[in-house]
């Protein structure tokens, strides 16, 4: 007798099997151009088990009740809604990414438009079996990579984490769009306690890094942030420079503080000692979160030297932020 998480883990893979199946079919033709459009190859398609749900009305439905899952299920597990006459498909003419747990068992799926009709992505709802804000994109293909390198790296999308997978960055794994979550981080941090955010270059990635990095910092795991050129993402930019642009890229990740101080100065200017007040006001609570030492003199030592202050100032601040919140 199957438990009510492996009929549902086996009613996902039979979709996963048949999106699959259609996308290999003349009723896939338009997907698979799409595809080679994006520069993502066969083997790629494969081993991020790439699909197609069609354009019609129930064509997964129909395919499920044939195999005797019921309409409830259907329903239930997200992959149909019902309507007063039957049930129609959730996922209708979109590249369908199948998403896992960490055990590869598909949990859901993330479908793109092939156009521009909004969403760009329509994932599965949230519910008992897929909780983006628990999963991470990839993981089970990635924890391999991620143990032989000894980091992991955190990135924004799926199409992201496949592009710079076929191109031998085999640690990425993508935080399913959502905002990084705690749950995310202690995840990861069974994996890892080293990893890299590498972002959208815009400023809601920017901002969404510095979240994640305060994030994984607390739970006590090192996090850095990579620059990505601006108006790119990691799938533009490995296509631009490749695998040494990338392995260069990332190398040069910053700490948490020396990114705040960046965008900091550039926010403020440090023409004079109110901004360089502000700007150290900024960084006071990541530097205080700093637990190493060694690393605490560095970012110190770094922070003085972008405001051209005694370091002793900036020490003798971070003891009375300590103090005043403890
Ligand atoms: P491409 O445009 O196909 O290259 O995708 P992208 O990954 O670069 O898209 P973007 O940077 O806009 O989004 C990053 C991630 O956020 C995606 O992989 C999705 O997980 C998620 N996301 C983006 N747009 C939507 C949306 O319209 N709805 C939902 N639910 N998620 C989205
Ligand atoms: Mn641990
Ligand atoms: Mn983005
Ligand atoms: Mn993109
Ligand atoms: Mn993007």
């Amino acid at each position: 007798q199957k438990s009510k998480k492996e009929r549902a883990w086996e009613i996902y893979g039979l979709s996963r099997d048949y999106y699959r199946l259609l996308l290999s079919k003349e009723v896939g033709q338009r997907a698979m151009q799409y595809l080679a459009k994006r520069n993502l190859t066969k083997t790629s398609q494969e081993t991020f088990q790439l699909g197609y749900a069609p354009a019609g009305w129930d064509a997964l439905t129909k395919y499920l009740l044939s195999k005797g899952v019921s309409r409830d299920e259907l329903v239930k597990l997200g992959l149909a809604q019902s309507k007063e006459n039957g049930c129609y498909d959730r996922f209708r003419d979109r590249v369908i990414f199948p998403i896992w747990d960490s055990q590869g068992r598909v949990v859901g799926f993330g479908g793109r438009t092939m156009g521009d009709d909004p969403p760009k992505y329509l994932n599965s709802p949230e519910g008992e079996y897929f909780n983006k804000g628990k999963l991470l994109y990839a993981l089970h293909i990635s924890r391999r990579g991620i143990r032989e390198q000894g980091f992991a790296v955190l990135l924004e999308g799926y199409i992201d984490v496949v592009s710079v997978y076929q191109r031998g960055v085999t640690n990425a794994v993508a935080s399913l769009g959502t905002a990084f979550t705690r749950e995310q981080g202690r995840l990861l941090m069974s994996y890892t306690h080293n990893v890299v955010i590498a972002y959208d270059g815009d400023a809601a990635g920017v901002k969404a890094a510095i979240r994640a990095a305060e994030i994984l910092q607390e739970l006590g795991c090192k996090a850095t942030i990579a620059t990505i050129p601006d108006g790119m993402d990691p799938d533009d930019f490995i296509q631009a420079q490749g695998l040494e642009g990338w392995s260069n890229m990332i190398a040069k990740a910053l700490p948490l503080v020396q990114i705040k101080l960046l965008q900091a100065v550039k926010q403020y200017g440090i023409g004079n000692s109110a901004s360089k007040q502000r700007i150290l006001q900024e960084v006071l609570p990541n530097l205080a979160a700093v637990a190493s030492s060694i690393e605490l003199e560095e970012a110190v030592q770094h922070t003085a030297t972008v405001l051209q202050v005694n370091w002793e100032t900036v020490l003798d601040e971070i003891k009375s932020y300590r103090i005043n919140n403890r």
